[in-house]
Order: C-alpha cells, then sequence, then structure tokens
C-alpha cells in the first residue's frame, strides 16, 4: 500500500459498517442545510462532505434551505439565521454558551427528523461539527442527542518552535516547519489539513514561531543578531505572508500570534533602546501593533521569552518582568490583543528550580489585564516527571496560561512512544493549596485571560508528528485544554477509535500500549524517583536532550558516594517552602514525600530505606530494569498487531519500538552503571556488571 502523502491522523473517517445505525445516520445527515455567510462555514461545509462523505460511503447534499422531501436533515447554523434551529431549541441556553461553545440535537421538526448542531459564535458551529463527526466515528447512536458543551478556558493554544527562515523546528522530530515563509502568500494545502486537525480538538491559536527569536537553532550566541531570527516577522513583508496564513486558519476558529523579541525596537525600529519605561519604544509597540491588525485583524497577540536562555529582556534595561510585559500589554489593548509572558527565566540561582516562584510570585497583582504569565507545568524543564510548579495557585490576582510540552524533547523525542495524557492528567488534577483554598490547577485555567499553552511538534512529515503514536499527545492536548475534566481513558478510547478503528483486539492493544508508555520512560530515563534532566546536553550546538548522560549535570542529580537527590527542603535550597503549608510540610519530610518525587526533595543516603523495605540504591536499580522489561512488552504487544493494522503504521511504530527497547536498555546500563560508580553497593540481583 502506497502510504499517503498526508496522514489523516484521527480524521480517518471510516464508513460505518453497522447497518442499522448506517440507515440512522443516513436518515439525519444525507442531506445537510448549513447557513452561509462567515469564512467559519465555509470550513464547516467542507468537513462535512469530507467527514459524511467518508462515514456514509456518498456525499452529502448541500442545501441552502430546508429540504423538504428528505425524511430527516442536519441543520447547521445560529438561531439567529436559521427558523428550523430557532424552533428546535432554547434560544437563550445557545446564547449563553462561552464563545466556541456549541450544542447538538436530535430532533423533530415539522415531521421531519432533524439534527442540530448549533452555537452562538461560528467558531462554535466549527466544534459543533466536528464533535457530531467524532460522535458518528465512534459508532455513537443519534438517537436522544442533546449535547450542550462549552471550552473551559478561552485560550487553547498550540505554540510552535519553528525558525522561520531556516524551516528548522527547536524541539522538532518531525522534520521541516509546516509554515514556509518563502512560498507565503501561497497557501499549502497542509495549512488547510493542519487547521483541521487543530479545529477538531478545539484548539483555537497558533504561536507560529520559535519564542527563540533570536537565537534560530541556538547555534552559538555569535548568532545572537542572525538574519534567520524570527524577530524579523514584524516586518511589513513577512506581515502579509502572516495574514494569508492567518485568513487560512481563521476559517477554523484558529487565531494567530507571534513570538516576538523584547528588543525589537532596537532591531526593527533602529531605536538607540528597547527599554520598556522608555516614550519612544512605548510609542514604537503602539505603532507596531496597530500595523500588525492592519494585516490580521483577528491577531491574537505576543507571546514572549524575556532575559532567559540569551533572550533579551527588561532586565537589560534595569526594568522588571512587570514593566516588560506591561507595555506590549498597552500597545495591544486597543486591539483586543493579549501578550503571553513566559515564566521561563532562570540562570541567576544555583538551582534553577527555585527562580520562577522567586521572581513572579512577589509580581502577582501588577500585571496589565491583558497579560497572562505562562508558567511551564514543573520547575525544571518538561521532564519526564517533575513536580507542578509552585507559581499554581499562588498568584491569584494574575492571569496563568498552562504550559505543556507536546513534542517529546524529554521524552525519547519520537523515537520512544511516550504518550503524555497521563502525566498532563496528574499536572490538571494537583490541588495547588490542600488545606487553603484547594483550587486545582485545572480550576485557575478556566478564568478568563487564563489558558493553555501546549508546545508543538508537528512538522512536514507525512505523519506530522514523526511517530505514529505521538499523534496522540496531540490530540490528548486539545481534549484535555477543551475540557481538563475528560479523564485519560476517556480521551485514549476516542483516539484509538478513530485513529485505528473498532476491531476490539487493537482497541485494547493500542489502549494498553499508550497507557503503560508513560510510566516505562520515566522507569528507564529516571529511576522513578523524582531524578530528572540527566539527558546528554553537550555544546550548544550538539545538544540533544536524547542520549544518557548522568554526569554531565551533577547538580541535577545530587550523587555522591554517600548519597543522591538534591536537598530541595527547608535543610537545603528551600524549594520546597515555596509551596502551601500543606505542601510544603508533605514535601519536607522524606516520609510523606510521595516517593516518584522523593529524590527531587530530598538527598538521601543510598542505603536509606523506602516504604517495602527497599533501599533507594536497590529501587533505582529496579525501576530501570522493570522499564527496560516494560519497553520490551511495548514492542512486543504492538508486533501481536501485524495484520490487524494496515503495513505502513504497523511497520513504522514496529520499527521504532525494535529502537525504544535498544535505547531503554542503553538507558539501564548507564544509569546503573553511575548509580553503582557512585555508591560502590552492587545490585541484589547482580544485574549491574559491578567492575564495568
Ligand atoms: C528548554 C528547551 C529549549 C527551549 C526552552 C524554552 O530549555 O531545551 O529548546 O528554548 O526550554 O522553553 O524556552
Amino acid at each position: 500500500m502506497t502510504p499517503p502523502v498526508t496522514d489523516d491522523c484521527w480524521l480517518r473517517y471510516e464508513e460505518v459498517t453497522d447497518e442499522r445505525r448506517h440507515e440512522a445516520y443516513r436518515t439525519y445527515c444525507a442531506n445537510a442545510y448549513v447557513s452561509v455567510g462567515a469564512p467559519e462555514l465555509g470550513a464547516v461545509r467542507d468537513e462535512l462532505r469530507r467527514g459524511l462523505g467518508e462515514i456514509l460511503g456518498r456525499t452529502p447534499h448541500l442545501w441552502q434551505h430546508p429540504p423538504r422531501s428528505a425524511d430527516g436533515f442536519l441543520a447547521v447554523g445560529t438561531p439567529e439565521e436559521m427558523q428550523v434551529i430557532h424552533d428546535s431549541v432554547v434560544v437563550d441556553a445557545v446564547d449563553a454558551l462561552a464563545d466556541g461553545g456549541f450544542h447538538v440535537k436530535a430532533t423533530e421538526w415539522e415531521g421531519a427528523n432533524v439534527l442540530v448542531v448549533t452555537a452562538s459564535t461560528d467558531r462554535g458551529l466549527v466544534y459543533g461539527t466536528f464533535h457530531l463527526l467524532r460522535h458518528l466515528s465512534l459508532g455513537r447512536p443519534l438517537d436522544g442527542l442533546d449535547v450542550f458543551e462549552e471550552p473551559a478556558t478561552a485560550d487553547r493554544f498550540v505554540d510552535h518552535w519553528d525558525n522561520p527562515f531556516r524551516r528548522s523546528v527547536e524541539r522538532g522530530y518531525a522534520g521541516l516547519s509546516l509554515f514556509d515563509v518563502e512560498t507565503l502568500p501561497n497557501v499549502d494545502e497542509r495549512y488547510v489539513e493542519y487547521a483541521r486537525l487543530l479545529a477538531s480538538v478545539g484548539v483555537d491559536g497558533l504561536v507560529v514561531n520559535n519564542v527563540n527569536t533570536e537565537i534560530p537553532d541556538r547555534p552559538s550566541a555569535n548568532d545572537a543578531m542572525s538574519e534567520l531570527g524570527g524577530w524579523r516577522l514584524l516586518e511589513p513583508r513577512y506581515l502579509e505572508k502572516l495574514a494569508a496564513l492567518a485568513s487560512v486558519f481563521r476559517r477554523y476558529g484558529i487565531r494567530l500570534a507571534l513570538s516576538v523579541n523584547f528588543g525589537a525596537p532596537e532591531r526593527l525600529g533602529g531605536l538607540d533602546t528597547a527599554d520598556p519605561n522608555d516614550e519612544a519604544v512605548e510609542r514604537w509597540w503602539a505603532e507596531k501593533a496597530t500595523e500588525v491588525y492592519e494585516y490580521v485583524p483577528d491577531f491574537a497577540g505576543f507571546l514572549v521569552k524575556a532575559d532567559s536562555e540569551g533572550q533579551p529582556g527588561p532586565y537589560d534595561y534595569d526594568a522588571d518582568h512587570v514593566d516588560g510585559a506591561n507595555v506590549l500589554a498597552r500597545a495591544l489593548e486597543p486591539h483586543g490583543g493579549r501578550v503571553w509572558w513566559r515564566a521561563f527565566v532562570y540562570g541567576s540561582h544555583s538551582d534553577r528550580a527555585v527562580q520562577q516562584h522567586e521572581t513572579f510570585e512577589p509580581l502577582d497583582g501588577a500585571f496589565h489585564d491583558n497579560v497572562t504569565v505562562q508558567v511551564k507545568n514543573g520547575p525544571i524543564d518538561f521532564q519526564p516527571r517533575e513536580p507542578v510548579s509552585p507559581v499554581f495557585g499562588q498568584m491569584p490576582e494574575t492571569d496563568l496560561a498552562l504550559e505543556l510540552q507536546i513534542t517529546g524533547e524529554y521524552t525519547g523525542q519520537h523515537v520512544h512512544a511516550c504518550y503524555h495524557v497521563p502525566m498532563w492528567k496528574e499536572v490538571l488534577e494537583f490541588d495547588t493549596d490542600p488545606e487553603g483554598h484547594g483550587r486545582r490547577v485545572a480550576d485557575l485555567l478556566t478564568e478568563a485571560g487564563s489558558g493553555l499553552a501546549g508546545v508543538g511538534g508537528p512538522g512536514d512529515d507525512p505523519n506530522w508528528t514523526g511517530h505514529y503514536l505521538a499523534q496522540a499527545n496531540l490530540y490528548g492536548y486539545g481534549r484535555l485544554a477543551w475540557d481538563p475534566d475528560l479523564d485519560t481513558a476517556t480521551v485514549t478510547d476516542e483516539w484509538v477509535r478513530q485513529t485505528f478503528g473498532h476491531d476490539p483486539e487493537v482497541v485494547e492493544t493500542v489502549t494498553d500500549v499508550m497507557h503503560d508508555s508513560w510510566p516505562a520512560v520515566v522507569d528507564y530515563s529516571t529511576g522513578g524517583l523524582g531524578l530528572m534532566h540527566m539527558m546528554y546536553n553537550g555544546e550548544a550546538r550538539l545538544e540533544n536532550h536524547y542520549d544518557p548522560a548522568p554526569g554531565e549535570w551533577p547538580g541535577y542529580t545530587g550523587a555522591t558516594a554517600d548519597g543522591i537527590g538534591r536537598d530541595r527542603n527547608a535543610r537545603g535550597n528551600g524549594y520546597a517552602q515555596q509551596y502551601p503549608e500543606a505542601l510544603a510540610e508533605r514535601y519536607d519530610d522524606p516520609e510523606t514525600c510521595p516517593e516518584e518525587l522523593l529524590l527531587f526533595f530530598h538527598h538521601l543516603p543510598w542505603d536509606h530505606t523506602l516504604d517495602d523495605g527497599r533501599t533507594v540504591v536497590q529501587t533505582l536499580y529496579d525501576n530501570c530494569f522493570a522499564g527496560v522489561a516494560a519497553a520490551r512488552d511495548l514492542r512486543d504487544r504492538w508486533d501481536s498487531l501485524d495484520g490487524r493494522v494496515d503495513e505502513q503504521r504497523f511497520r513504522h511504530v514496529a520499527e521504532r519500538f525494535d529502537e525504544q527497547v535498544v535505547q531503554a536498555e542503553r538507558w539501564c546500563r548507564t544509569l546503573t552503571a553511575f548509580f553503582y560508580e557512585h555508591s560502590g553497593v552492587p545490585d541484589e540481583h547482580g544485574r549491574v556488571p559491578a567492575d564495568d
């Protein structure tokens, strides 16, 4: 079978085989009356043609009025535009839905079966349409259908770390950037395909370029002013291209945003400073924002990485993050735009974990209304497992966004399978102040001005993500951003069935493989007790974050002859004390600290015993070997699907699993040797070569 040029991911829309279901779907959906007007409705019609065409096995008839002769039809539009909808729903309930919310209902109207998809906004009609198509793809019944949904949070972004002039993608493992500055404003068909994928899971915003606007691929400090930096996208000739891209994504309810360089007034504007408290700088940003909105009227705003890893920021001008964020916010405010100001700032402390809370918490309440402080889920950097950042729940007067990494920078870079949804669920469910306000991270995100940002990764590979199973992370991110209360099993089941069909053996096997993949990666690449960042970094140009190199950053492991771990507790650098009391107490005591984070918070003797009587070092050995066994098991379970999944996807994933096993064994060898080298304690089961 020839591989598809572009994989459909979860939008495969397989024809429904069950006859009764087929008949019911046909009754409601073979004729569709779709309102006309907004650009989004063009996308709705296109999707219905594609989706219903495949699911029903024939192209639906699209009408501009109710099809009187049919025994049933689908009606998509707002109650204001369409009488049938106005008559069939509670209009006030629809009007009360948040932007993007929708109502899908099976009912009767003038003797015909009618399936209504309605919303108060055109974006909601797009989501309602995708919801319906998902419902059909999952083979669910239509009779009695009556669904109201709205997004938990208004901003559900995918942030691309794409370097537009090189088309490289920082931490991308799926080929080149999807976006081609050279050929824009000509529109590539793949932009539409990508917009469909994003909209189908409710993503409504897209940052098109890398937060490192100044150092493409961070080759070396000498390239800091490189002509290839994304900072140039604010030039009019590129804004014109952005406008073309925006019009593609607008049809799917997706707004574009840009990462901007804090030094832009100097770099682009020729000013002699970018000091946020300078009047000329304030004017420059205001004029630039106005210009951007002339090209892209629904532009979402600016994302900024400032004072971090070589990017310029307010500290360069004796100003602080509030000054920096607010000058941009004032510029965007008249146009309805927003600033996402990243909290990923470190460098001045010997342990980066402590810096974000220390820097940002004192600034609570000082940011402009249209500033969102964007915080990574953990205090370090998208590790396979880390505690939830103490910034969450402790800046009540500030809008916060949760930044997650969709791409697998530290989780095997799409060579290894690693499903991030269970990890993200832990973050979303985390109670940020158990004996205080008791709000979970998910609860914080429902406030106006808050949101989610998923760091992208999709590239121009035919399968979008490099590894077919990594598509699930893009899917899961969107679904959780829409509804953080969805449980992992639901998200996985939706994804598996839409992606691989309904063969029970395939569904069960792929589901289990997905659910067991993250624990395996945690075990073999960290030892499962809260160690992290043992990936090879090396020189800037070679930095890979993929290979095992536990000795490279002693500061992360804290390994010595007498023990391992970091004292991020009251005896140590006081990181645990950044949390509200109940959490600080829990983390501060090795007896109550969750075992999976133990060595993140504590430096403990190698022979310290854990609850089950095993020592720290033995548990690290055991977990590393368990991770390898789990990786082999994932591979074997996948291999059992030979002949049940199409050859293209089966082979691709099988080959990756073969490689994952080799790499897991390598991780295990390297980590266990490292633990032995420092502890001098042999593995009880003799698996670690003692004199290697
Ligand atoms: C990590 C990552 C970088 C990225 C940075 C960020 O350090 O390795 O590639 O630039 O995070 O989030 O800004």
